[in-house]
């Protein structure tokens, strides 16, 4: 029997987009779903080829990760970042939505005295979600100007209850960059966990990417996935790096709950891992679309439509992010996620990704009457 007070999922927000994806699938050619920010463009072939040679099938993968599979991380994280993690302070995901969504409900039981999950107020649902599920407070931090999160907005009162905080640099959905070192310092100075999502850190637009983990490993987890970086969604392979005793703790409770990433996945993510020109390529393609596209959109509507600083993401103030959604599914047959998605600070935006193959770009542009 439903207890009339318990938890009931809210829609998921694509499903939200379901009105409108008629209006887009009428026009010929069918709809350019630019919403959910899932890969359209191939992995590499050594990493498909990986998948059916590494004979891993038969037994139970490692929950931590394999060693191959940490050191290809550690390897990578020198030669990207310049920073040196040693075995104990790396471990994997199964992707890293489920690292978002359970890692407050297993700090919670490790602090029963907070209760309180701080996430930048314009965000990947997930931060607010993994808050709800935990049975916490989700607190949201506003952003500065510039959209880099306002660690001078946290009340000192939500500080005290906090378990964690969240940050996003590049952030999903505005693109911005924010100073990850000054949010180490802000976690030290509190006492609070900092856990940094970089999964969009390849694609940094304006200047080298940064990862909080060059600020030291203390208090701090740097989050990374595969799936944006290497075009491997499906794969499911994610990584945590950071302070050695909070990684220790989260990858024994997380073997308790049975997070394995499969075994041919974790020697593919190795492989993946270990080759850089497969996402120079895909920076490029971004590169392009996000210039492309957005000219696009400014030529029609009229609004302005910046590049972001990281991500693949446009997201632009188009007065009523809705209004806009089903105006662009109407008339160019693209399906955007209108900005409420991503908190109510959202709602005049849009985000669109640019996460389709040129050639249907070009569709949404014949359409809109743009050359
Ligand atoms: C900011 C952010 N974090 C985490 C994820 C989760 O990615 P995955 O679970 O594929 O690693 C996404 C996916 O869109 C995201 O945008």
């Amino acid at each position: 029997m439903n207890d009339p007070a318990g938890f009931v999922p809210p829609p998921y927000p694509y499903d939200r987009l379901d009105r409108l994806a008629p209006l887009a699938a009428a026009l010929p050619g069918g709809v350019v779903d630019l919403s959910i920010g899932t890969p359209c463009d191939p992995p590499l072939q050594a990493v498909i080829t990986a998948l059916s040679s590494s004979n891993s099938e038969r037994g139970y993968p490692a929950s931590i990760g394999t060693e191959p599979l940490r050191n290809a991380i550690r390897g990578w994280l020198q030669r990207r970042f310049g920073v040196e993690a040693s075995l104990a302070e790396v471990a994997a995901c199964v992707g890293t939505k489920e690292f978002v969504a359970t890692t407050p409900q297993y700090l919670q039981l490790r602090s029963p005295s907070r209760d309180t999950v701080l996430y930048p107020a314009v965000a990947y649902p997930t931060y607010e979600m993994g808050a709800i599920l935990a049975g916490c407070r989700p607190v949201a931090v506003p952003a500065a100007v510039d959209g880099s999160i306002d660690l001078s907005a946290i009340d000192p009162a939500d500080a005290a209850r906090a378990l964690m905080l969240w940050v996003n640099s590049p952030s999903n959905p505005t693109g911005a960059l924010s100073d990850l070192q000054a949010a180490a310092a802000w976690g030290r100075a509190h006492g609070v966990p900092v856990f940094s999502d970089e999964c969009y850190v390849e694609f940094t637009w304006d200047g080298p990417p940064r990862t909080i983990l060059e600020s030291g490993m203390q208090g701090v987890v740097a989050v990374h996935s595969l799936s944006k970086r290497s075009n491997l969604a499906g794969l499911r392979v994610g990584f945590y790096v950071g302070d050695a005793e909070l990684v220790g703790y989260l990858r024994e409770v997380r073997k308790h709950v049975g997070m394995m990433v499969p075994g041919p996945a974790q020697a593919a993510g190795a492989v993946a891992l270990a080759d850089d020109a497969h996402v120079q390529a895909q920076r490029d393609r971004y590169r392009y679309r996000l210039e492309r596209l957005g000219a696009v959109l400014s030529a029609w509507s009229g609004l302005e439509v910046p590049m972001p600083a990281g991500a693949f993401y446009l997201w632009f103030d188009a007065h009523d992010g809705w209004e806009f959604a089903e105006r662009l599914a109407r008339e160019g047959g693209a399906l955007v996620s209108p900005g409420d998605f991503y908190g109510a600070g959202g709602a005049q935006n849009v985000r669109a990704a640019v996460v389709q193959p040129d050639d249907r770009i070009e569709l949404v542009a014949q359409r809109l009457g743009v050359h």
